[in-house]
């Protein structure tokens, strides 16, 4: 059933049937359909994916849908942030104009026994230390296109590797949309803004800082023509070392397309890094580019 929601003017689609009846109504009006997914806990960093879809689409869809098969079992499922109505209150005063927020049980009927996997992009980085987590993303991400038949989907470039695993998803799977990558959304201070930094403490918000400032230093080191990614990592982690509380699950310089391994950065790289500060895990990114020092030059 359509529900639209409480005071709030858009209309929240229940079921993958009703949102592409929605879809496939605009596309026949000739509109162009922007969707940005989420788990909810809306920040600005997923505002300015909605007003990049809205400035570039007729139609933007937010979806909402805190999915669980992308967490592991000692992750944060049961105490993720959820707050539906405030979320769409955000979502329309950015430009949305209608939201997907199918249940648990809508997006994965009981004996649900199809996964979409990517096999390599996904592997290292986060996918070593959450092995099923781009699975998750993967499959729900394939329901959520299917559902909202969008021309355009927005992702933010904080998470790197998701956003490459899904670019490299719609390629192979001929997925009939654009991938859009979005700059990350930063507080004043340079903390990247996550749903999960609710979780910080005072004084873990202060560490959290370390995280920026290891990739400060990535971006010091390369302008001053160090190329060697191993070398640039080593010069990260020694600062991160310094902030007691931080635990480092990896600090990796990559090749920024595919994220294979890289002996030299001849092409842009990606410095990505994750790191708990306390009890929260936090994962941020900078891209090192080779073509952009020559434009300057
Ligand atoms: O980036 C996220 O919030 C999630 O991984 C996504 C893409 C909405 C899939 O659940």
């Amino acid at each position: 059933m359509t529900v639209a929601a409480k005071n709030i003017p858009i209309t929240v689609f229940r079921t993958p049937s009703e949102m592409q009846a929605w879809s496939r109504d605009r596309r026949r009006e000739g509109k162009t359909i922007g969707c940005v997914p989420t788990m909810g806990a809306l920040h600005d960093g997923h505002l300015s994916l909605i007003r990049a879809s809205a400035a570039g689409c007729d139609e933007t869809i937010v979806t909402i849908f805190v999915n669980p098969t992308q967490f592991g079992p000692d992750e944060d499922l049961g105490k993720y942030p959820r707050d539906e109505a405030s979320d769409l209150k955000l979502a329309v005063a950015a430009g949305a104009t209608s939201a997907y927020c199918p249940a648990v049980e809508v997006m994965y009927p009981e004996n649900s026994s199809v996964h979409v996997v990517e096999v390599n992009i996904s592997t290292g980085l986060c996918g070593e230390s959450r092995p099923f987590h781009f699975r998750g993303v993967t499959t729900v991400v394939s329901k959520l296109f299917n559902a909202c038949l969008p021309d355009r989907a927005y992702f933010g470039m904080k998470d790197y590797q998701q956003l490459l695993v899904l670019r490299r998803m719609v390629r192979d799977l001929d997925f009939l949309l654009e991938i859009v990558g979005c700059p990350i959304v930063r507080e004043p201070d340079g903390l990247a803004m996550s749903s999960r930094n609710k979780y910080l403490t005072d004084k873990a918000r202060v560490d959290a800082l370390c995280l920026r400032k290891g990739l400060d230093i990535a971006e010091q080191a390369f302008e001053n023509g160090i190329r060697d990614p191993k070398v640039i990592g080593e010069m990260v982690r020694d600062s991160i070392k310094q902030v007691e509380s931080a635990e480092i699950d990896y600090i990796e310089c990559r090749d920024a397309e595919d994220l294979s391994e890289i002996e030299t950065i001849e092409n842009p790289a990606v410095v990505a890094l994750a790191v708990t500060i306390g009890k929260t895990r936090l994962i941020d990114n900078t891209v090192l580019s080779p073509d952009k020092e020559r434009k300057d030059v």
